[in-house]
């Protein structure tokens, strides 16, 4: 099978890795692509907001399924356009990734589902947010309606700034907060059958011990030893299952990577936040394990047969990434250093450590940074220990100027068991 990635970050250069070493692909595309990816998939330049110009690359090279990696393309319906051009998709259509381009929206399919999560007001007056923050009290949960990259939360204890982010958006919406640990929990679905991954955590702040500004996400880890082992079946029965029979019932069916950003409150698990393609870096540490090969399960999907599809396999070792990023990153990232050090890793780590790239570009003979999460270092290991020592070996050889990471990715569950 010929397979076409879209996207350009370490997710793809994950998704373009497992899809390189499945034995059934037999040849790999990626658009845009980055520096990583290059040395395992064939790169084509493409405007991947452009479904007619993804269509046409994907007919011109005659890929018998197109894999859309994030969020952006999803919600401006290049699914629709490929699948459109006869070509199976793996991801939603525009209106089931409303779902993500929507917090109102997701909002409203969870109260419709039964799913359980933050009581919530969307609000787009200045007194609508005035009485909602009021109403809730601090800490404060304030959302931008639209898609913002990560970055259109913020939850804080200051009224004044809390307003100000409310004032910043056209829609938001304000929540109750929700204590308790964060899970992301991954599942495949075309639509009718659900079929979750391992869960993982993500790191969603800049700085160690949880401080500094929401980021994109700094690392992950899997799987979650402190978790209870019943969790995935749980949020499978009260959470995946319930919100894609609901979107089918509006005529609107989810097919592709459903993504529940999980709190475990003491009253019991509640979504934050759902995604409509699979997370970064959740998802570096999640295909780490995964055994099965990656392209029939994403072309089963694709084609609504997952109910045909035999049970997943799953490496019993843990994994860790933790993601290098560039001076300055999550506000204006410096780019155009150059890396040095890949071939080390690669020489001295590999295979149980390995770096996916993230914003990357060649320049003559360098790789320089290009974005503001560069890279993502995975390791696995026998355990979270062993990965987590793994990982943070193969950073130490990575010379990056001015670059940032955190140093407790998966720390504090390295030691839970
Ligand atoms: P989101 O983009 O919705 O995932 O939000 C980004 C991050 O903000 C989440 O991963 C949480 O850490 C935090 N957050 C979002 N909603 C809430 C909430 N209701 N209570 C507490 N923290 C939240
Ligand atoms: N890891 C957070 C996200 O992918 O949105």
């Amino acid at each position: 099978m010929k397979v076409l990635v879209i996207g350009g970050g370490a997710r793809e250069h994950a998704l373009c890795r497992s899809l390189s070493l499945d034995p059934d692909v037999t040849a790999l595309h990626c658009a845009p692509g980055n520096a990583g990816i290059a040395e395992v998939a064939r790169l084509h330049p493409v405007d991947a907001l452009d479904g007619a110009a993804v269509a046409g690359l994907a007919r011109s090279l005659e890929v018998g399924l197109v894999v859309v990696g994030p969020e952006a393309p999803l919600v401006a319906g290049v699914a629709d356009a490929v699948r459109e051009a006869g070509i199976p998709c793996f991801g939603p259509s525009g209106e089931a990734a409303r779902l993500e381009g929507s917090k109102a929206f997701a909002k409203d399919v969870m109260a419709a589902a039964g799913v359980p999560t933050a009581r919530s007001y969307v609000c787009s007056t200045e007194d609508q947010v005035s009485s909602a923050l009021d109403a809730f009290g601090a800490p404060y949960v304030v959302k931008d309606d639209g898609l913002a990259a990560g970055k259109g939360v913020v939850v804080t204890d200051d009224l004044a700034a809390a307003r100000a982010h409310a004032a910043g958006c056209e829609r938001v919406v304000i929540e109750e907060f929700l204590d308790g640990p964060e899970v992301s929990l991954f599942a495949i679905t075309d639509g009718t059958s659900v079929v979750p991954l391992q869960p993982a955590q993500d790191f969603k702040r800049a700085l160690d011990g949880d401080e500094g500004p929401n980021t994109g996400g700094m690392g992950a880890y899997s799987p979650l030893p402190w978790a209870d082992p019943k969790l995935v079946d749980e949020v499978l029965t009260t959470v995946l299952q319930p919100t894609v029979d609901e979107l089918r019932r509006r005529g609107t069916p989810f097919s592709g990577l459903l993504y529940a950003g999980l709190a475990i409150t003491s009253r019991g698990v509640r979504v934050i936040e759902f995604n409509a393609r699979f997370g970064d870096p959740e998802t570096q540490v999640v295909l780490a394990r995964l055994q099965t090969p990656l392209a029939g399960i994403l072309l089963a999907a694709a084609e609504g047969r997952l109910s045909d599809l035999e049970p997943l396999r799953w490496s019993e070792d843990a994994a860790v990434t933790v993601v290098v990023a560039s001076h300055n990153y999550p506000d204006t990232p410096r780019t155009g250093d150059p890396i040095e050090g890949l071939d080390e890793v690669a020489r001295e780590d590999g295979p149980h450590a390995y770096v996916l790239h993230a914003g990357t570009k060649r320049d003559g003979d360098a790789v320089v940074s290009a974005g503001g999460r560069v890279l993502s270092v995975t390791a696995t290991g026998t355990d979270l220990a062993a990965a987590r020592d793994r990982a943070y070996t193969a950073i130490e050889r990575i010379r990056l100027d001015g670059a940032q990471h955190r140093t407790d990715i998966a720390a504090k569950a390295a030691t839970s068991v």
